[in-house]
């Protein structure tokens, strides 16, 4: 089954949901080769852009061969928007608009869930940044703004008739943050209330929850967010299950240690040793955990300050 966005076709319906701090450079390459239909970007303010800060160059690195990829920028501004998508989104395929972050500094900008309150102005974004830029404009939102203000259905479809071409719902409200289950009800109604692509966000932790989230409420595509946090496989055995109804083993040991040291490597390239070994901490400790030895591994982790260290605290996981 082949989902499209726009004039963007996704070899799978199975994207990397965007998450700061997560889905960088190096983790979206991994991703991407793990077979994501669509990865994409941490998100990306569009006034710090506007302002030329530095940070966003690496937020923003990509390649052109690690398609199809979308840029997400965040802002409350149509013309900044609409202007600063068109100055970055080069080799990027699509531009997906944050209206669902819940972090308060954002919300109290009138930014990312703030915009689920106020319609009319994000109907004024995505309506501009339609209008004006060539490469298709898809918008990621929530349930609602609290339990008084779910407005989802009313949301999309604001999304819709401003000429997005794809919507991503997560069924939590802002006031859930990350917390309870996520109300896949919501993305049905969603997908039911609109003609344009419905992508479902919300607990998918295994391919078997993805499935059912496509069963059970008709949506095109889903994104995984926190379950691809120290699990990339988790990726390629979704692909491959809606692909084939086959459930592929979970990775052996070697395979867990070659990645990491392919995403420390990958990393170290992209920002800088120091970095990326102080970066590789929190990945490595996502993707040890559970395993036999994880507590002695977490002090050695937290040691860790060259890639050489990484090696040797890679190789001392007992296969
Ligand atoms: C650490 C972290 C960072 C996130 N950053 C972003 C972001 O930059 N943009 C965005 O739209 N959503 C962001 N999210 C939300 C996820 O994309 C996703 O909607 C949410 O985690 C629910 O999906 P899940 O239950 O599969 O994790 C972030 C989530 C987490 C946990």
């Amino acid at each position: 089954m082949k989902l499209r966005i726009g004039d963007v076709e996704l070899k799978s319906p199975v994207v990397a949901a965007p998450m700061a701090g997560v889905t960088d450079y190096s983790y979206r390459r991994i991703l991407h080769d793990m077979g994501a239909g669509l990865t994409v970007t941490e998100m990306v303010s569009a006034k710090a852009i506007l302002y030329g800060n530095k940070g966003n160059d690496t937020i923003l690195r990509t390649d052109e061969d690690m398609g199809p990829q979308a840029v997400q920028l965040f802002g409350s501004d149509p013309l900044i928007m609409a202007s600063m998508a068109e100055r970055v989104y080069g080799p990027f395929d699509i531009v997906d608009v944050n209206m669902g972050c819940p972090v308060p500094k954002i919300v109290g900008n009138h930014e990312g869930s703030a915009l689920m309150k106020d319609p009319d102005l994000a109907y004024r974004i995505l309506e501009t940044m339609c209008r004006v830029l060539k490469k298709p404009v898809t918008a990621k939102f929530r349930k609602g703004f609290d339990d008084t203000h779910v407005n989802a259905v009313e949301f999309a479809r604001m999304a819709e008739s401003a000429g997005v071409a794809a919507v991503t719902i997560h069924g939590r409200t802002r006031a859930q943050m990350y917390s309870g289950r996520a109300d896949w009800d919501i993305i049905g109604q969603v997908k039911a209330a609109v003609g344009i692509p419905v992508i479902g966000n919300g607990d998918i932790e295994s391919p078997e929850d993805a499935v059912r989230m496509m069963k059970e409420t008709g949506c095109d595509g889903v994104a995984i967010g926190r379950g691809l946090k120290g699990d990339p496989w988790l990726m390629r055995r979704t692909v491959h299950y809606i692909d084939t109804g086959e459930l592929l083993h979970e990775p052996d040991i070697a395979e867990k240690k070659a990645i990491m040291l392919r995403h420390a490597e990958l990393m170290c390239e992209h920002k800088g040793e120091h970095t990326a070994i102080l970066e590789m901490r929190r990945h490595l400790s996502w993707y040890t955990a559970g395993l036999t030895n994880s507590a002695r591994l977490r002090g050695a982790m937290n040691d860790m300050c060259t890639l050489d260290d990484l090696r040797a605290v890679v190789d001392s996981i007992e296969t």
